[in-house]
């Protein structure tokens, strides 16, 4: 006869089981052997109640229900621990969700791009139009169009850097990496007729020692207006809104007879120096930016040589203007308090991101 003390053996065996599933088969296989609806065990003893006086069926009729939750309940939680193992392993290999994330660096310009920014939107407050030239050039356009023929002594303060000429190495047609932005003055002219307002910056380049100003591959910006009746004091005009517009209205500007070749007449273009703030002097002695002077040569500049008209085609009796260029890097040091040149293109980010 049939007991109900054999049910709570059958699912003391089935919770034992069902708690060592190692995983979800184990687990299946359990449930079908107790609880499978055609053969499992406790279905089987489910219908062996027909055989019992009737004085035993509900005893026995509870304790198949009591198997069942019993039965139930263990498969449910091993279900969901095994779950949960899942995903803790899983956790395991993943990375560690609580670490701090990677700094996201932001890329920024440049400090010498910046500058050539602020120098071509101020120059358009004024209507001038930014184009871009050549680096490698024609001795040409680079001296012979800008009134520096082979032997003119002027060369001697442009250290070039010639290099071959691809085109059968020409004589009559040298090639050299220019050493000013000044050969597009000449390029401008032959393409446009007056009035002319451009600037163009650009890289040059100059076989020279490095110092704190001076570097053997740096920018230069270049300024020509071309119209009638212009004179030195819309030069001077435009230079002196110029350095307003960059430096506001603090920074001195000196202008001082120069020569150029291409222009005349010419002149220099001088700020005071932003370390020292003119002294010639800091507290370690003499300033290292500006090499004691006070002063920082920030552009030449003049009136464009008549010779150099001509030669482009313009009448010079109707159509004169004016020409400045200097160094960007110059400004880049002024707008960025940047006491050495060096900085700017050692590309150590440290400096780079402080400025
Ligand atoms: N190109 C000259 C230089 O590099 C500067 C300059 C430009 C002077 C335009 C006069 C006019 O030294």
């Amino acid at each position: 006869m049939p007991q109900a003390s054999d049910l709570k053996r059958l699912a003391d065996d089935a919770v034992k089981e069902i708690a060592a599933a190692a995983d979800d088969a184990a687990l299946e296989a359990a449930r079908v052997r107790y609880l499978s609806r055609k053969d499992g065990l406790v279905t089987a003893a489910t219908h062996a109640i027909g055989s019992l006086p009737n004085a035993e069926k509900p005893a026995y009729g509870q304790a198949i229900n009591e198997a069942k939750r019993r039965i139930e309940e263990s498969l449910a939680s091993r279900a969901s621990e095994l779950a949960t193992g899942r995903i803790e392993k899983s956790l395991g290999e993943a990375d560690d969700l609580t670490l701090p994330p990677r700094r996201v660096r932001l890329g920024r310009l440049h400090p010498i791009s910046r500058t050539i920014r602020e120098i071509t939107r101020v120059l358009a407050t004024m209507g001038f139009e930014a184009v871009e030239g050549p680096e490698v050039e024609f001795d040409y356009y680079n001296f012979e169009a800008l009134n520096i023929p082979r032997d003119h002594p002027a060369r001697d303060k442009f250290n070039t850097l010639w290099i071959g000429n691809p085109k059968g190495d020409d004589p009559a047609k040298p090639v050299l990496l220019r050493t000013h932005t000044s050969p597009m003055q000449i390029r401008i002219m032959e393409q446009r007729k007056p009035p002319v307002r451009v600037v163009v910056p650009g890289r040059c380049y100059r076989f020279e020692a490095t110092d704190a100003t001076h570097e053997s591959i740096f920018f230069q910006y270049e300024g020509l207006a071309i119209d009638e009746q212009l004179s030195m004091a819309d030069l001077k005009g435009v230079l002196y809104s110029f350095a307003r517009q960059l430096f506001g209205g603090d920074r001195k500007v000196r202008f001082r007879p120069d020569y150029f070749p291409f222009t005349e007449p010419s002149a220099e273009i001088a700020f005071d120096c932003f370390v020292c703030d003119g002294a010639g002097t800091t507290n370690a002695g003499r300033c290292p930016t500006c090499a004691g002077s006070g002063w920082i040569e920030a552009a030449g500049c003049g009136m464009v040589h008549p010779e150099a008209l001509r030669r482009v085609g313009y009448d010079p009796a109707r159509h004169q203007g004016f020409a400045f260029g200097g160094g960007v890097e110059r400004l880049a040091m002024l707008l960025t308090g940047t006491p050495d040149i060096r900085l700017f293109h050692e590309n150590d980010l440290r400096y780079l991101e402080s400025v």
